[in-house]
């Protein structure tokens, strides 16, 4: 028998990844009902897309633009970083990257030397260990506080810094809980970074999505914090825009050179269409996002609505952002959230993520994504009320 090609220790280290899994097991189910996807199911909005073919005829699209950006689309994300994050920043402090994930891939490439520890507040976005495995580094999972809607435990971080803590990776809102992480915690956060000179690398993909008053809150808009933040964004989420794969960071001038080395090898520069694209996302009417987020408002409540006839099954934290939510499962049958999963799957045809994809904390959770048509929430929640009752 053909011997199989020994891959790296990183690689080795990494499992399959849960999301895709189940995505592949539901192709099997027929007429599945799926709530397991964290991906905007609208579609681009047309002034995007028009853009993007008018930079196609005028044969602007077909080179490499500078490695960080074009910089007329870097200078617009300097204004909207200065009106909505707070973040005083000019062009040069900003890398166009291929989605918010290249960026934080890149940013924990420059920032973690191999044995490094990353601290990550868990659970968290499974794509965040792998990156810090990635790059040869302990990602330390410090759980949050789910009693109090999975809120960062302060104490907790401080107790697992040692000396060779080198960063923090958080998002907000976040994946998979919904929790928005408040003002007043982050300042907290910042201050022990500070004290402990660990960078803090932000992924803010669902920024625009906050509810009943909660408000974001990006960490770099501290004055004193900007040294140390590497702060990730798309335009994914607030845009629709998953395929194009297009997001940017802000960080310090000093370390953007040194990201854009680790950003060069990985990218060389972003997809130059998808550049267009989003310049015209951010210079366009922005009622889309508003659209979206009362959408995902309405889509929270209703799945909110179901759950609470669920009540005997699961209990939850409602969460006041993105368009993900995390349950706990009352059944001891779901103590392995993964044959849970699966089950619920084959048997009520419902397609869900298991809780554990998002670190050992996860267990015993299932996390719902609500950003899906509303007869689509209702028809997974009929199948479960069938499933559990029966
Ligand atoms: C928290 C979080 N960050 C980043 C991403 C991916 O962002 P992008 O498409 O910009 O790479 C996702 C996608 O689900 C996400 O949930």
């Amino acid at each position: 028998m053909a011997k199989r090609l020994r891959v790296s220790d990183r690689i080795g280290q990494i499992g399959k990844s849960a999301i895709h899994e189940m995505t592949r097991l539901s192709k099997e189910v027929e007429d599945v009902a799926f709530l397991s996807w964290a991906k905007p199911t609208s579609d681009t909005p047309e002034h995007i897309k028009e853009a993007a073919v008018a930079a196609i005829r005028d044969g602007l699209v077909g080179g490499y633009s500078e490695n960080a950006g074009l910089p007329r689309l870097r200078e617009e994300i300097a204004k909207k970083l200065a009106r909505d994050n707070k973040i005083e920043a000019d062009p040069s402090e900003v890398l166009v990257t291929v989605g918010a994930i290249e960026g934080l891939a890149a940013a924990v490439l420059a920032v973690v030397d191999p044995g490094d520890e990353v601290i990550l507040p868990s659970p968290t976005y499974s794509t965040h260990i792998r990156q810090v495995v990635i790059a040869s580094g302990k990602p330390v999972l410090v759980p949050t506080v789910e009693d109090d809607g999975f809120v960062l435990d302060i104490e907790a971080i401080k107790r697992a810094i040692t000396p060779r803590t080198k960063a923090i990776l958080y998002c907000s809102p976040s994946n998979p809980t919904g929790t928005v992480f408040s003002e007043q915690a982050l300042r907290q956060l910042g201050e022990v970074c500070l004290e402990h000179d660990l960078a803090v690398i932000t992924d803010e993909a669902y920024e625009y999505f906050v509810y009943d008053g909660h408000k974001h809150f990006s960490i770099a808009s501290i004055p004193e914090m900007r040294r140390n933040v590497i702060s990730c964004y798309t335009f994914t989420k607030t845009y629709a825009m998953t395929g194009w794969r297009i997001g940017y960071l802000h960080a310090d001038s000093d370390l953007i050179p040194q990201i854009a080395k680790a950003h060069i090898p990985l990218a060389i520069c972003a997809p130059v269409i998808s550049q267009y694209a989003a310049l015209a996302a951010l210079q366009g009417p922005q009622d889309c996002v508003h659209s979206f987020a009362e959408h995902y408002l309405a889509a929270r409540n209703l799945m909110c609505d179901r759950l609470d006839r669920l009540g005997s099954v699961f209990s939850y934290y409602k969460p006041a952002g993105s368009y993900l939510m995390f349950p706990r499962i009352l059944l001891d049958a779901a103590k392995d959230s993964t044959t849970f999963c699966k089950k619920l799957l084959r048997e009520g045809r419902v397609s869900t993520t298991p809780g554990v994809a998002f670190g050992p904390t996860g267990e015993q959770h299932l996390r719902l994504s609500f950003c899906v048509p509303e007869d689509a929430i209702n028809k997974a929640f009929e199948r479960m009320e069938a499933y559990f009752g029966g």
